[in-house]
């Protein structure tokens, strides 16, 4: 196995800058930077090996699927995470005794706006109200019912760092007879997930933040006995039993999540996250989960104890990789930071800092420092709050 030295070695960006912006972008590593190049190399010497891109592509399907402790059979790759969304949207129903679809307030907007679109089709969007920053699963309870068809939910929220307890939220859903459909994009890759333990019926995300990875590829998982209930009206020939059967006469279904995808498969992108998934089968998810959880607890503490407001849980069960700290003008902060060689990120005031096993604790006391030394940028937790 990896360590997490040796894991931090295939970053070359770590040697010039402090990196704690996973939760937008992975770091580039050296493995994916071949991989891609392979791509390319294999596109200058065969022109057009589709049959070896395809199987990439397929290989890609098994690594994913054993990574989140799921079948091939229950992954579609998608070319983005809101793809994937719109596929299972598509093939619901909201004409029947359940039509409600339950939001909470935590959700990332392309979730919100699917299901929005699906008003025009009969479906009733009812919400689930954060209090602040904390989402607890009784706000779903008191949502959720027998009018209830669906109910998307984030697993860490991309604004402030909060981690839903979803295996409480499969039970409330699950009892009242709807489905859960997991966003796991803000922590796919930070650590380890057993989907089926977990008991959601569908999941998404994608590969660019922490899968290390690049733009324009992403997973769809269907729970095996469900996916031959679904036929989405959002398809396409890569959704057919065969493809190369080139048939314009009708429509078949594999009985497989594949039947959830649509076109061309996005073969380079394919390429690198492949590669990403190496690597982090390498180090371990377990030892990325550790390494992550620690250098959560080391900043978020630190960051409390300098007396700014963490907007992030301290709960470790409700965070994930990502800790939100109040700005008073987060983008002057996020400029600030930058200068200082720290990329870092936000949304709307609240600074976003994120870690990967790739960080190490120096970068945590780089932050720290970089945030005492322009605290007038931050806000500041009262006596009582703190
Ligand atoms: C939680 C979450 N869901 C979904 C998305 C969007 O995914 P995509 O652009 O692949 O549709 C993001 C991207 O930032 C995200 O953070």
């Amino acid at each position: 196995m990896m360590t997490v030295d040796e894991f931090r070695a295939r970053f070359p960006i770590l040697t010039r800058r402090v990196y704690v912006n996973s939760c937008s972008q992975g770091a580039l590593s050296t493995d994916v930077d071949e991989a891609m190049r392979a791509y390319l190399e294999s596109w200058h010497e065969s022109g057009s090996p589709w049959e070896m891109w395809v199987d990439e592509v397929e290989r890609l399907r098994e690594w994913f699927a054993a990574s989140i402790g799921a079948g091939a059979d229950e992954i579609a790759v998608m070319p983005s995470a809101s793809a994937g969304i719109n596929a299972v949207a598509s093939a619901l129903s909201f004409d029947g005794p359940r039509s409600h679809v339950v939001i909470g307030d935590f959700e990332f907007p392309t979730m919100a706006q699917v299901w929005l679109a699906q008003e025009r089709r009969g479906a009733s969007i009812r919400r689930a109200h954060a209090s602040g920053d904390v989402l607890p699963i009784d706000a779903y309870a008191a949502a959720i019912d027998e009018r209830t068809l669906v109910v998307p939910a984030t697993h860490v929220c991309f604004r402030n760092g909060h981690k839903t307890d979803i295996a409480g939220l499969v039970k409330v859903a699950h009892d009242r007879g709807a489905y859960v459909f997991l966003d796991d994009y803000q922590r796919t890759g930070s650590g380890p997930i057993d989907v089926h333990a977990l008991g959601v019926d569908f999941m998404v995300t994608g590969c660019l933040k922490y899968l290390l990875a690049a733009a324009g590829i992403g997973f769809l998982y269907v729970r095996r006995d469900l996916i031959e209930r679904f036929e989405p009206t959002v398809t396409g020939w890569f959704g057919r039993v065969n493809p190369f059967a080139f048939r314009i006469d009708a429509l078949d279904w594999p009985p497989g999540a594949n039947r959830f995808e649509t076109g061309t498969p996005p073969v380079p992108n394919a390429y690198a996250a492949l590669a990403a998934l190496d690597l982090l089968d390498r180090i371990g998810y377990d030892v990325v989960g550790r390494q992550v959880d620690h250098l959560v607890e080391r900043y978020a503490s630190a960051a409390r104890d300098a007396g700014f407001v963490v907007r992030t849980p301290s709960d470790r069960a409700r965070r994930g990789p990502l800790v939100v700290v109040q700005s008073v003008d987060a983008p002057a902060l996020v400029a600030k930071l930058a200068a200082r060689g720290i990329i870092a990120s936000c949304r709307g005031n609240g600074l976003r800092v994120s870690f990967h096993a790739y960080n190490n604790d120096a970068d945590v006391d780089a932050v720290i420092s970089a945030l005492v030394a322009e605290a007038s940028l931050l806000e500041r937790a009262t006596a009582t709050a703190r």
